[in-house]
C-alpha cells in the first residue's frame, strides 16, 4: 500500500494538529521553547472556527470592580454543575488573569475602560462573593470580535518564533507504535494531493468541536471533530460526550451566533407576551443566568405555547433599548450579523433567536497539562505517551456538564499555554524522532484510499444530513428515556450506513468529496459516543436536562463517562471527578465548603 502513495516524511518535535486559539497558543508556547514545531491545519489559521468567538474572555482582572480568582473558580464549580474537575477549574482560574495579560503583550487590541485598562463585560454565569453578590464584569472584550483579535495576533507571533505551518493539510489518522505511543499523524495536502507523515515526539489535537453532528449549530462547516474522531478509530476513549451546550441566542433559521456580550451589554428575552420570562426563573441573575438555564427556560416557553413568530417556535432579544453608541462600539458584529441573516436593525426591533448548538463540553480526557488520559482499572489518570488534547477537541475538565460563556477563549490560552509548558518538561529535545513503524502508515492509507474508492449506495451528504436530524431531534436541549433510546437505535442504524457511502470524485486533488467523507467518518463517532453516553446518564445534571430524571444525583452520577466507539458500538466505562483543588485552604485555596455540591439556582 505504501508505494501506491508515496508519503513525505517530515519530522519535528511536536506536530500540533489545529491552528484555532488553542493549537496557535500551544504551537506559540512550543515554539517560544526552542522545541522544532509543526502546525498542520486544514483551514488558514486565522479562518479557524476560534475567529468566529464574539463576547470575551474571562479572567478576574477586576478592571470594572472587585473581582478575585477564587470567586471564578467557584462560579465554574457551578457553571459545571459540580462535573468539573476541580484541579483543572482551579489551574483554568488562577491562570487566566496571566494568560490575558500575556495576550495583551503580544498585541490583542482588547477595548478599553476609560483609563487605557482591558475593557470587561458581564456574561452569564459569572458572578461575585461566591455568587452571592451582584454579576461580575468579568469578560475581557475587543469589541464583539475576540477571537478574530486573539487569532490574528497568535498567528502573528507564531510566525515570529518560525513555528512552522502546513496550511490546508488533512489530517488523517494517528501513527501508533506497537507499544500505543503516539509518534506521529498522516496528513493529506489538499492542494496537490500528496500525502505527509508527520514524526513527532509529541502531537497536540487541537482540533476543536464537533458541532456539525447536529442540524443547527453556530459552529463552522470545518467543526467536525476530527481530532475524537482520530482518537476514537486509535482505541482511545472520548469522555463527557453527552453534555452538549445549545447557546440561547443563535439567529432563528440561520443558527449564526448573537453574543451573549449582547445580554451583558443590557440586552433581554421576551416571549409572545412581551414578558421578560427570565425573570420568573432566575430572579437573581435574570437574562444572565448560566446557558443551560437560559436555554432551557426559552424552550418552556416555546413549548408552553409563550414563543413568537407565526409558528410561536422563537424567541426575541432585544437591543432597540441600548444606545446607539453602545451598538456601535461594543457590538457592531452582532449588528451587521442581525441584519445579514435576520433582516434586524437591531437599533429598531428585536432580533429572532433559537437556543442552538454551540459547544461541546466533552471531548479527548486530560489532565490539566493537556496530557491525553486512557484510564485503565486502577489508575484513572493514566497518561497515554505521545498524546496531548487541548481546546474544545480536548476535555480537561473544566467546563463539566456546562461551561459558561467566556470560559472557552480563556481555556483555549490557559491550556495551549500549559501543554508547551509541559511539552517543554517531557520532550527529549536531543532524542531522535521516532520513525512511524510502516504498518501504523500503511494502516492509515488504507483506510484512506478504501474512502476514496468507496462505491457504496449512500452519498455522504445524505449520510450526513440523516445523522445531524437524529441528533438534532433526539439528543436536544430536553431529553427523555424514550428520545434517548430511541436516538441510540437510529444513530446505530445511520453508523453501519458507513460502510455503504459512495464517493464519486476519485481524483487527489482538492477533492472535497473525499475530505467531507473523511469528515463524516470523524463526525459519526462523536456522535454516537453523545447519544450513547446520554442514554446511560440516568440524571439531569447542567447541560444534560432528562424530564424522566429531573433531578442530579451526585450519589451515582457524579463521575465522568469514558466512551470508547468501535464501528457502530460504544463501549461505557466511568472516572471519578477530581474533588481536590491544586492548593491546599491553608496554602491560599479555596475553602473546600465553599465548592461542595448544592442546588444551583441563579
Ligand atoms: O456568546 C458568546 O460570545 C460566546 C462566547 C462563548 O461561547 O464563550
Amino acid at each position: 500500500m505504501t508505494s501506491a502513495y508515496p508519503v513525505e516524511v517530515h519530522e519535528y518535535d511536536v506536530v500540533v494538529v489545529g491552528a484555532g486559539g488553542s493549537g496557535l497558543r500551544a504551537t506559540l508556547g512550543m515554539a517560544e521553547q526552542g522545541l522544532r514545531t509543526a502546525c498542520v491545519t486544514k483551514v488558514f489559521p486565522t479562518r479557524s472556527h476560534t475567529v468566529a468567538a464574539q463576547g470575551g474572555i474571562a479572567a478576574s482582572l477586576g478592571n470594572m470592580g472587585p473581582d478575585h480568582w477564587q470567586w471564578h473558580l467557584y462560579d465554574t464549580v457551578k457553571g459545571s454543575d459540580w462535573l468539573g474537575d476541580t484541579d483543572a477549574m482551579e489551574y483554568l482560574a488562577r491562570e487566566a488573569p496571566k494568560a490575558v495579560y500575556e495576550l495583551e503583550h503580544y498585541g490583542v487590541p482588547f477595548s478599553r475602560t476609560e483609563d487605557g485598562r482591558i475593557y470587561q463585560r458581564p456574561f452569564g454565569g459569572h458572578t461575585t462573593e461566591f455568587g452571592e453578590g451582584p454579576p461580575v464584569q468579568r469578560t475581557c472584550a475587543a469589541a464583539d470580535r475576540t477571537g478574530h483579535a486573539i487569532l490574528h495576533t497568535l498567528y502573528g507571533q507564531s510566525l515570529k518564533q518560525k513555528a512552522e505551518f502546513f496550511i490546508e493539510y488533512f489530517a488523517i489518522d494517528l501513527l501508533m507504535a506497537e507499544d500505543g505511543t503516539c509518534n506521529g499523524v498522516l496528513a493529506w495536502k489538499l492542494d496537490d494531493g500528496t500525502l505527509h507523515v508527520f514524526a513527532a515526539k509529541m502531537v497536540v489535537m487541537a482540533t476543536g468541536g464537533y458541532g456539525r453532528a447536529y442540524f443547527s449549530c453556530t459552529s463552522a462547516q470545518t467543526c467536525t471533530g476530527d481530532g475524537g474522531g482520530m482518537v476514537a478509530r486509535a482505541g482511545l476513549p472520548l469522555q463527557d460526550m453527552e453534555f452538549v451546550q445549545f447557546h440561547p441566542t443563535g439567529i432563528y433559521g440561520a443558527g449564526c451566533l448573537i453574543t451573549e456580550g449582547a445580554r451583558g451589554e443590557g440586552g433581554y428575552l421576551t416571549n409572545a407576551q412581551g414578558e421578560r420570562f427570565m425573570e420568573r426563573y432566575a430572579p437573581t441573575y435574570k437574562d444572565l443566568a448560566s446557558r443551560d438555564v437560559v436555554s432551557r427556560c426559552m424552550t418552556i416557553e416555546i413549548r408552553e405555547g409563550r414563543g413568537v413568530g407565526r409558528n410561536k417556535d422563537h424567541i426575541f432579544l432585544h437591543l432597540n433599548h441600548l444606545p446607539p453608541e453602545v451598538l456601535h462600539e461594543r457590538l457592531p458584529g452582532i449588528s451587521e450579523s442581525a441584519r445579514i441573516f435576520a433582516g434586524v436593525d437591531v437599533t429598531r426591533d428585536p432580533i429572532p433567536v433559537l437556543p442552538t448548538v454551540h459547544y461541546n463540553m466533552g471531548g479527548i480526557p486530560t489532565n490539566h497539562w493537556g496530557e491525553v488520559l486512557d484510564p485503565v482499572a486502577g489508575d484513572p489518570d493514566r497518561v497515554h505517551p505521545g498524546l496531548m488534547a487541548v481546546g474544545e477537541a480536548g476535555c480537561a475538565s473544566v467546563h463539566g456538564a456546562n461551561r459558561l460563556g467566556s470560559n472557552s477563549l480563556i481555556d483555549l490560552v490557559v491550556f495551549g499555554r500549559a501543554a508547551a509548558i509541559r511539552a517543554g518538561q517531557v520532550v527529549d529535545r536531543s532524542g531522535a524522532v521516532p520513525r512511524p513503524t510502516a504498518a501504523a502508515i500503511d494502516a492509515a492509507l488504507a483506510r484512506f484510499d478504501g474512502l476514496r474508492h468507496a462505491n457504496g449506495a449512500v452519498p455522504t451528504a445524505d449520510l450526513r444530513l440523516e445523522m445531524q436530524k437524529t441528533m438534532q431531534a433526539d439528543a436536544a436541549v430536553f431529553r427523555t428515556d424514550k428520545t434517548l433510546a430511541e436516538g441510540v437505535e437510529k444513530m446505530k442504524k445511520v453508523a453501519a450506513r458507513i460502510d455503504d457511502l459512495k464517493v464519486t470524485d476519485r481524483s487527489l486533488v482538492w477533492n472535497t468529496d473525499l475530505m467531507e467523507t473523511l469528515e463524516l467518518t470523524n463526525l459519526m463517532p462523536n456522535a454516537l459516543a453523545t447519544i450513547v453516553a446520554a442514554e446511560a446518564r440516568k440524571e439531569s445534571r447542567g447541560a444534560h436536562a432528562h424530564e424522566d430524571w429531573p433531578a442530579r444525583d451526585d450519589a451515582n452520577w457524579r463521575k465522568h463517562s469514558l466512551a470508547r466507539v468501535s464501528g457502530n458500538e460504544v463501549t461505557l466505562d466511568y472516572r471519578p471527578v477530581h474533588l481536590d483543588p491544586l492548593t491546599p485552604e491553608s496554602e491560599g485555596g479555596i475553602p473546600l465548603a465553599r465548592i461542595a455540591p448544592k442546588a444551583r439556582v441563579y
